[in-house]
């Protein structure tokens, strides 16, 4: 475990341990983001500009795409990518069931509407069986969630989509740096969205958000898209939206860029530390699938008694997560997709049983060992 910080002793045995502690991630990259942060003042840069361009080039090379368009979030990436992958009004797009709303909002920002899938009962990514058995005439689009950290199959995805004629737009906002059999989370798709909320595996300094694409067609639309529909001349060639990425958020963003396979590293070790650590306490450990770079945004488990666990926890000082409590069809902003409860047993139960523990970078070795020894004691009890 050399690459796990040490830690404080066993006097952090019993200490709270945060979900996340950005402070310590940003003060490895410190002196950096201080340097950033003073070049953008003295260009006074501030939406898109040379930042956002050179983050943009680097965030591509680091991904493998030919292009990367940088957006004001995750949800306008994946808004973006959509209508510039062909998506409108009257569509359908199918999305896995459990993930993050906005996954499902960017659809609906296409005049679109969710087509709803269950999940894989090991690793929380969508069911692609279903996916197959969820396509229709009306369907346009499949958006693959590389949730927690885990890509989803992207050679099934592809040839899925190729024999049904479909675009494949990735939601990798959960995935920087992710790989599955020679795939990398985001280059493996039509399109690619990333978003740089502050506490992803890459994050910026507030909100954030990346397309990437080897398709010209589509970088030049989303280019387009996230600055009022304008076009190279200057001429507004479509309405279009406000959503540029800032050149401080940028900056911050290429000053972090260089330790992001380092953090993923950092990450994956904590996460085979809790595995070993938890590998008798009654709760079941996330399953990595064999050819899988799995870089943890999210180290989640599940408990049978999961509230109960939850609650001891938290009155031990150590704060957890659920991702995500309700699945997106028993969700009221979704109400009007028709979907009852009982349609996706497999989502509906993991809702009833995952939670999240605390994961980030420099998570102390000790820290780790804390949590799963109260994880145990609290499962057991
Ligand atoms: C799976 C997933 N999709 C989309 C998003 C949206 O990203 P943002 O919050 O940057 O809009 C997130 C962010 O939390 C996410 O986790």
């Amino acid at each position: 475990m050399a690459m796990l910080a040490q830690g404080v002793g066993s006097a952090a045995l019993r200490a709270a341990v945060p979900f996340v502690d950005l402070a310590r991630q940003h003060s490895a990259a410190e002196p950096a983001l201080s340097a950033a942060f003073e070049r953008v003042m003295d260009r006074g840069s501030f939406t898109l500009g040379e930042e956002v361009d050179a983050f943009e080039q680097e965030f591509a090379a680091y991904v493998g795409t030919r292009y990367a368009v940088g957006v004001g979030s995750g949800t306008d990436a994946l808004h973006f990518a959509l209508r510039a992958s062909g998506v409108g009004e009257g569509d359908e797009v199918i999305t896995a069931v459990n993930t993050f709303a906005a996954t499902a909002e960017a659809i609906g920002m296409c005049g679109a509407e969710p087509v709803f899938v269950d999940i894989d009962a090991e690793t929380y990514l969508m069911d692609l069986q279903a996916v197959e058995a969820a396509i229709t005439d009306r369907t346009r689009a499949i958006v693959p969630v590389h949730l927690y950290g885990q890509c989803v199959d992207m050679d099934h995805v592809r040839a899925l989509a190729r024999r049904h004629d479909l675009k494949v737009v990735e939601d990798a906002c959960q995935a920087h740096g992710a790989r599955l059999n020679g795939n990398t989370a985001g280059a493996a798709g039509d399109a690619g969205c990333f978003s740089f909320y502050p506490s992803k595996n890459l994050g910026a300094l507030g909100d954030g958000g990346m397309v990437t694409t080897d398709d010209e067609s589509i970088a030049m639309r989303v280019r387009s898209l996230r600055n009022h529909g304008e076009d190279d001349s200057r001429l507004h060639v479509e309405s279009g939206w406000c959503s540029r990425l800032h050149g401080l958020q940028a900056a911050m963003l290429r000053a972090k860029l260089p330790h992001l396979d380092d953090w993923n590293a950092r990450r994956i070790e904590a996460a085979h530390l809790y595995d070993g650590a938890l590998s008798d306490s009654g709760v079941v450990t996330p399953f990595a699938a064999r050819g899988a770079t799995h870089v943890y945004h999210l180290y989640v488990v599940r408990a049978k008694e999961r509230d109960a666990l939850r609650a001891a926890l938290g009155a031990r000082g150590i704060q957890t997560g659920i991702h995500y409590a309700v699945p997106l069809h028993l969700e009221p902003a979704f109400a009007a997709c028709g979907y009852v409860p009982g349609e996706f047993p497999v989502a509906e139960r993991a809702a009833r049983e995952i939670v999240s523990l605390p994961m980030y970078p420099y998570l102390t070795t000790d820290e780790v060992l804390s949590v799963a020894a109260q994880v145990a004691e609290v499962a057991y009890a």
